[in-house]
């Protein structure tokens, strides 16, 4: 039976997915914004897993960024995309909580992005001669999945006429029409 509400929550799960096993999709490096202390912060992350059944995303951090302090004195967190083929923009509210990565996958890393998950703390300062100092090493023991339970998901889609509708956890993803 045609279900454009339905329909329209699909395409946003079908998108994500597709950020997920496509490097060059836009779902793949949403935006994610937590609560710190100053204020919102944001920031380009790599989306690891979309799960439609459990209403969840992942995510891959190391457990020193300041992203998981945030997380784990608020966990509210919430996660953009603008998808402009489709013509989508997803604005998603969730819940966060940190788990410990796959050491499996940890070990499957190669030496470039496994170094993301060692050295000094992301956002400190470095001594005066400068990034390119050092050749830091990954430890698996920092390297964190941040698992997003989705509570809502607002679509807005640009096409004619604008169409935008809410998604909700609280009734099961019925979702409803809304003022573009
Ligand atoms: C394209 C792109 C992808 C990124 N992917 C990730 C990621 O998957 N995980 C992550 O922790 N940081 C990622 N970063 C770096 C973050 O944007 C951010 O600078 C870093 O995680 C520190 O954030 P924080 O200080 O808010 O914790 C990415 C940055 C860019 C530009």
């Amino acid at each position: 039976m045609n279900d454009p509400l339905a329909d329209l929550l699909k395409q946003a799960w079908q998108h994500l997915g597709r950020g997920v096993a496509d490097r060059r999709h836009p779902a793949r490096h949403p935006t994610l914004a937590t609560m710190g202390p100053e204020g919102v912060e944001m920031r380009t992350v790599v989306l690891r897993a979309a799960r439609p059944g459990a209403a969840q995303l992942e995510f891959h951090t190391d457990a020193l960024s300041p992203k998981c302090a945030h997380i784990t004195a608020d966990p509210r967190v919430a996660i953009h995309a603008w998808l402009p083929g489709p013509r989508l923009q997803l604005r998603i509210r969730a819940v966060a909580r940190l788990a410990p990565g796959d050491p499996a996958v940890f070990a499957s890393l190669p030496p470039q992005a496994a170094v993301n998950y060692g050295g000094p703390v992301p956002g400190s300062p470095l001594q005066d001669d400068g990034p390119d100092a050092g050749e830091g090493q990954g430890e698996a023991a920092r390297f964190t999945c941040i698992l997003c339970d989705l509570e809502e998901i607002d679509i807005l889609h640009l096409g004619d006429p604008q169409r935008r509708a809410r998604f909700q956890s609280a009734d099961g993803w019925r979702g409803g029409w809304i003022a573009p």
